[in-house]
């Protein structure tokens, strides 16, 4: 490809994941348990049959899917948009094409000149209260968080020995996915997810599910002002990373009123300037600092970053423990 067509290819990205939407909209893999021909995939998800195989042309070149013997097979890159697939991507291409995000992505130079979010101004509340009002939207924020649970855990795991921690408060802990995965290894473990209440009353509801009911449970919470105390470990993940610094200074002062000086605090977050982030692994943070900008006026940090916060909510700089994958677990202690 030569520069033009590179940059074409560019221009044409916000399509591209589009077709991805639709693709899991209609439900295209989850129906290629086998091969199948047009008429039979255009019956199984209730297409136009014709118009159906114009979006399928775009799918076998972009390798989602390919033609074997004249029926559509899913390859292995498609079979990540499976429901149910472990990576759970489907609900990040659900999640990141909603209308009121794009719209906020559609005004990224408005955010860049101002320097501040555009999703509030625009559609009149944070994206927090959005998802309270659009339980649909939250079912699948909640799903594309929970996503990371297993690489998130690992890392946790290679920073942290849980051994006499009784009580794990997971602040901003989503659905609990971090905490079944971290309860199941220590059976002496309890935890507690602190999160808006629609999202506690989900926590408690999957940490039932998986088994884990006696040990831990959802408490509504809000960050700004009170969370859950006792706590021998606090985690924040992909929290602070939510917020300007401002906002994430006071979500640590929060925690810290909760925490006895004992207590530790681990950071979980995608650190900038962490070593060994691989070029489209760094490619995709920055991006992701960007949604994090037209979203909510946040950022993504480096450590030094990070540590000028804790140190100003009363926190000890941070240890960086070398990771086994994208996630960095920072931990600190309160010193004040
Ligand atoms: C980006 S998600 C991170 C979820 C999970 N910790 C993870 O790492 O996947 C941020 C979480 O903060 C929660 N949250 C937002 N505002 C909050 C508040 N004021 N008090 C408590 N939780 C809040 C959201 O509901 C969401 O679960």
């Amino acid at each position: 490809m030569d520069q033009t067509d590179e940059v074409v290819w560019m221009v044409r990205g916000a399509w591209v994941s589009l077709c991805l939407r639709a693709m899991c909209e209609l439900g295209i893999v989850d129906v290629l348990d086998e091969p199948r021909d047009l008429q039979e995939l255009a019956e199984l998800t209730a297409s136009d049959q014709a118009t159906l195989a114009r979006l399928l042309r775009v799918l076998v070149d972009l390798g989602l899917l390919s033609v074997e013997d004249g029926g559509f097979a899913a390859t292995p890159r498609g079979e990540v948009l499976r429901v149910g697939h472990p990576s759970g991507v489907r609900n990040l291409a659900l999640m990141q094409t909603v209308m009121p995000n794009l719209t906020a992505w559609q005004h990224l130079s408005d955010a860049v000149r101002q320097g501040k979010a555009v999703f509030e101004d625009l559609h009149g509340m944070t994206s927090w209260d959005w998802l309270a009002a659009h339980p649909e939207d939250e079912v699948v924020f909640n799903a594309a968080m929970a996503r990371r649970g297993a690489l998130q855990v690992a890392a946790i795991r290679a920073a942290h020995d849980f051994s006499g921690a009784r009580l794990l408060v997971d602040v901003g802990g989503g659905e609990g996915a971090m905490l079944v995965g971290l309860l199941s290894d220590e059976p002496g473990l309890r935890g507690i997810v602190a999160d808006r209440a629609p999202v506690a009353a989900a926590a408690t509801t999957a940490l039932a599910a998986a088994g884990m009911g006696e040990r831990a449970h959802g408490e509504q919470a809000d960050f700004f002002t009170e969370v859950p105390t006792g706590g021998d470990v606090y985690l924040l993940s992909n929290v602070l990373h939510d917020w300007d610094d401002a906002a994430a200074t006071t979500i640590l002062r929060t925690v810290h009123a909760a925490m006895r000086s004992d207590a530790r605090l681990l950071l979980v977050e995608n650190v900038l300037d962490a070593p060994g982030r691989t070029a489209p692994q760094r490619r995709d943070l920055h991006l992701v600092d960007l949604h994090m900008l037209v979203m909510f006026g946040a950022r993504e940090r480096t450590k030094a970053e990070y540590d000028s916060l804790l140190v100003e909510a009363g926190f000890a700089p941070s240890r960086l423990s070398p990771s086994p994958n994208i996630w960095n677990v920072l931990a600190s202690q309160p010193v004040s």
